[in-house]
């Protein structure tokens, strides 16, 4: 991109954009989303302005977690297409100005995987060790979610989709480990053979001209050396299911080990030797951990430079009420944590989490509180990802029970299913919304609000979410203060002639480069504001989150629409 000073990398100046290929747009009319949808409309996303797509797993899977189970790390799945189609995706989206990312699933394989199904063939197998295989543990008692009291499982760990972390097979008398389902058993990356065969698959997408990974629950694919008992938290809800083992520990000994910063430095290795100018590979990683222990996984190679991760993801801002103090306090502590050479990003959605206009329901007004966030996303210092579906405001939606078909949401119970952020893109006013053909089912059902909420619809409307994200990342994209600006919080005041008291229903912070200097004012709550920016008289309004102001303002004196967010050049 032309208007980019070249000593910025793609991933740091740019947008990413996370397709769940499912979900996106289907081609071969089974209901199912493909990569020729995706083809399809790359033009859309150019047009939207996002510089990079994160491709949830395209591989040949059981889909029994929906690709995140990977039968074949080599190929593509045939619902998706095959090897041609994904390499005339790589060139039509290259051609664009646009990066593709590959969702890199190396903590677990399908028990599909021609490995897993001779590592559990016999004890013997060469590829035994290729898992976590371990006997029983003798004796009985507390049985921890073990089916049987005579045979325990190897340890106390839990599934994050429920469950003891333990399958037993009883053809060979062990248990394997999985912390998803028992179609995801985990591979063993102690084991040098693993690891070299998991680099070798980094080295065949790279060859493929792919720019990045995303590294699936990376901080996981190394655990205690002697498999030890996690203790129970303390902090545990009491309301969890009884089969919520994982939720009732805290995770000390199976997952974020001294050891994996090792490991993740070698990936990153692989990494680098594809690095060339223009072309820049990414290393992202699904890094869900407390800031002191996430932020290590930048690395910190003596050159005083990082040579773990690029990014790892930072999730710290989903959790959070719609608290402008709440946010704040994160995003300074974040700044405040990370190293000079560190590059910060953030994340608002994915398909794990409650979609944004759904998510802080306790709102009157969600549709435009998710265009503040959305303002919020964009204009902070570091790389955004926005998940499909947010540009149009798409909603949570309501699944009928005898429609889930995410894992948990079958096994622990319909709150824990992600399905409801996983829903077909809403396209068109037509039939299926445009994303599938009229006469099949689509995968999981379409909200009915796709009539009025669409991107055709949207595409129309001046005033729309769709227009708010394209001239966000359009704005972003031509001023340098926001896309690599420093960041500066401020304390600002209710504007009163007496008494003036600190305001802390909003957020708002400076961005600034070389001269250029940019406010960004986000009102949290349903009521207008009137703010005085200590230090600043003057600026003009470029952007609002209504979409219809561009005005010069008084900064002592600044009113703020409820749930607006504006952009101030001063
Ligand atoms: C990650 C993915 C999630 C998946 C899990 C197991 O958390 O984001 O969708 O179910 O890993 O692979």
């Amino acid at each position: 991109m032309t208007n980019h000073p070249s000593d910025l990398l793609w991933w740091q100046r740019g947008v990413i954009y996370q397709v769940y290929p499912r979900s996106f747009q289907d081609t071969t009319g089974n209901g199912v989303g493909d990569l020729e949808g995706v083809i399809q409309r790359l033009d859309y996303l150019a047009d939207l302005g996002v510089d990079a797509l994160w491709l949830s797993p395209i591989y040949p899977s059981p889909m029994a977690d929906f690709g995140y189970d990977v039968a074949d790390y080599c190929n593509v799945d045939p619902l998706f297409g095959d090897l041609a189609t994904f390499d005339r995706l790589v060139a039509e989206a290259h051609a664009r100005g646009i990066r593709i990312i590959l969702d890199y699933v190396l903590n677990h394989t399908s028990d599909q995987h021609p490995c897993f199904v001779e590592s559990r063939s016999s004890r013997d197998s060469a590829k035994r060790d290729w898992y976590i295989w371990r006997d029983p543990r003798p004796g009985e008692g507390d049985d921890e979610g073990g089916d049987d009291r005579q045979r325990r499982p190897p340890n106390n760990w839990g599934s994050f989709f429920g469950g003891p972390a333990w399958t037993f097979d009883e053809a060979t008398g062990q248990y394997y480990l999985h912390q998803f389902l028992p179609e995801q058993p985990e591979l063993n990356w102690r084991n040098p053979a693993v690891k070299a065969a998991m680099l070798d698959v980094i080295r065949f997408w790279m060859e493929r001209g792919v720019d990045g990974l995303r590294m699936d629950v990376v901080w996981l694919i190394i655990k205690d050396a002697d498999l030890r008992d996690n203790p129970p938290n303390p902090d545990a809800d009491p309301d969890l299911p009884p089969n919520d083992i994982h939720g009732r520990q805290l995770h000390v000994y199976s997952g974020d080990q001294e050891e994996v910063h090792a490991y993740i430095r070698d990936i990153r290795r692989v990494l680098d030797e594809y690095e060339a100018p223009g072309k820049e590979r990414c290393g992202i990683g699904e890094i869900y951990l407390p800031l002191a222990r996430w932020v290590r996984y930048y690395g910190a190679a003596a050159d005083g430079t990082g040579d773990e991760l690029h990014l790892p993801y930072n999730f710290r801002l989903i959790p959070l009420p719609w608290e402008a103090a709440a946010m704040r306090r994160s995003v300074d502590e974040m700044e405040a944590a990370l190293p000079p050479f560190a590059w910060p990003n953030y994340v608002l959605g994915n398909h794990d989490q409650v979609r944004l206009a759904t998510r802080y329901g306790g709102q009157r007004q969600p549709q435009l509180v998710a265009r503040t966030a959305a303002m919020m996303l964009l204009t902070l210092r570091g790389t955004p990802t926005i998940y499909y579906g947010e540009e149009l405001g798409m909603e949570q939606a309501q699944i009928p029970p005898d429609r889930i078909q995410d894992p948990p949401g079958v096994k622990l119970g319909p709150s824990y299913s992600r399905d409801g952020c996983r829903t077909p893109m809403q396209w068109r006013r037509d039939v299926n919304a445009g994303f599938c053909s009229a006469d099949v089912e689509p995968w999981l059902p379409i909200p009915g609000n796709f009539v009025s909420r669409n991107a055709a619809a949207q595409s129309e409307d001046p005033a729309s979410m769709l227009n708010l994200y394209r001239r966000l990342l359009h704005d972003r994209r031509q001023t340098p203060a926001l896309y690599r600006g420093h960041y500066r919080s401020l304390d600002v005041v209710e504007a009163r002639d007496t008494n003036p008291k600190a305001c802390d229903d909003c957020f708002v912070y400076l961005r600034e480069w070389n001269g250029e200097r940019r406010l960004v004012a986000l009102n949290f709550v349903d009521r207008s504001l009137e703010i005085d920016v200590p230090g600043e008289q003057t600026g003009r309004i470029t952007l609002s989150s209504y979409l219809d102001r561009e005005e010069n303002v008084d900064l002592d004196h600044l009113t703020l629409r409820p749930h607006e967010g504006i952009i101030v050049e001063l």
